[in-house]
């Protein structure tokens, strides 16, 4: 484990990045702000290495990072209807920052932008955070885990731990933007994607999930078979139509709590390829539709679609929808994922 400094906050407070590498030349780095993964160094079949992810050359870029770059986001990713909840009887008022609703809990003091404690292991690292009762509007004493770990057969792993003194909502995720061919190699539209989801979860204009689960057949939602996003990802189909593409929830098939394989990314040409495995219920997959144009690590120029996300979590709004998978977890019940990126 390699550490060094990745510069100060605005507050005066070092933050460091930690390098994580394994024998065949693939190297994770993270950084204790915001737990965020910041580089991943992959080859390519001829052993040509490339950043596969985007991001910033240090802290200062993440203090703006109006994207979310390589983001750990917790308590809660994605949408919440109204930017409110009820639990218990009690009704819970978060941040409204996205139209009425609330998105990814607080895009200004969320965890993406908190100073995470580090606990450094040989081949891992993990970051803890503290959030207080009432922080950000959600109840209950929380802290949460995540550890990044990086095995010998190239799979970056992500383990998920959050336990709360009262019943609150969990639902974290890593919020990464992969570019398979180099994070400073333009579009993603010609990477091929296959989702193992025969169903999604359809969502309104301001893409709040209207609560059914639909199946994909029939549909470009339908990613079972190997598709190249940029085929589909503007057909005229009212869902695409309302987020400018791909950003939906799919519901992964084979959910019983066990990591399996979800998803599978490739280059053009399949230079890299990228698996995807959790054992959560859904995934956000997210083209890039929104990314304004901003400067980016080592000269790089970011836009609409350089890189995309593949967000393991719960449904969205699911504290809105009985028939989803729960997102409350408490003093009874203790949160604890796995996701994996893995190169082949
Ligand atoms: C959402 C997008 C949003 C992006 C950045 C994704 O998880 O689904 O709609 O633009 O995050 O906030």
């Amino acid at each position: 484990m390699q550490k060094r400094s990745f510069g100060k906050t605005r507050d005066g407070k070092e933050v460091f990045l930690y390098s994580l590498e394994n024998k065949n030349g693939v190297k994770a780095e993270v950084t204790n702000f915001g737990a965020i993964l910041v580089n991943l160094f992959v080859p390519d079949k001829d052993g040509k290495v490339e950043d596969v992810v985007l991001g910033f050359d240090d802290v200062t870029g993440y203090e703006v990072n109006p994207s979310y770059f390589g983001s750990v986001i917790a308590p809660s990713a994605n949408r919440i209807g109204g930017a409110s909840f009820e639990l218990n009887g009690q009704t819970y008022a978060l941040k409204k920052n996205n139209g009425e609703n609330n998105l990814h809990s607080d895009d200004e003091l969320g965890s993406h932008k908190k100073v995470w404690d580090v606990e450094e292991k040989e081949d891992s690292v993990t970051f803890t955070l503290k959030n207080g009762d009432g922080e950000l509007g959600f109840p209950g004493n929380k802290e949460f885990k995540v550890t990044y770990s990086l095995d010998e057969e190239n799979g970056l792993k992500i383990q998920y731990e959050a336990v709360s003194d009262k019943d609150t909502i969990i639902n974290p995720t890593n919020h990464s933007y992969f570019n398979l061919k180099g994070h400073k190699e333009g579009t993603i539209e010609d990477h091929k994607i296959t989702l193992l989801a025969s169903n999604y979860t359809p969502a309104d204009a301001a893409s709040i999930p209207y609560g059914d689960i639909v199946p994909v057949e029939g549909t470009p939602m339908d990613l079972r078979q190997e598709l190249v996003i940029g085929d589909k990802i503007d057909s005229d189909f009212e869902q695409l139509n309302f987020a400018v593409g791909y950003d939906h929830n799919w519901v992964t098939d084979g959910y019983t709590g066990e990591v399996r394989k979800i998803a599978t990314v490739k280059a053009p040409n399949d230079v890299r390829i990228m698996e995807v495995y959790t054992d959560l219920p859904g995934v956000q997959f997210y083209a890039g539709n929104f990314i304004d144009p901003q400067s980016g690590k080592n000269q790089a120029e970011y836009g609409k679609r350089s890189g995309l996300c593949l967000e393991t979590q719960c449904y969205p709004d699911s504290i809105h929808k009985p028939n989803f998978p729960s997102v409350v977890y408490g003093p009874d019940k203790n949160y604890k994922s796995t996701t994996i990126y893995k190169f082949v």
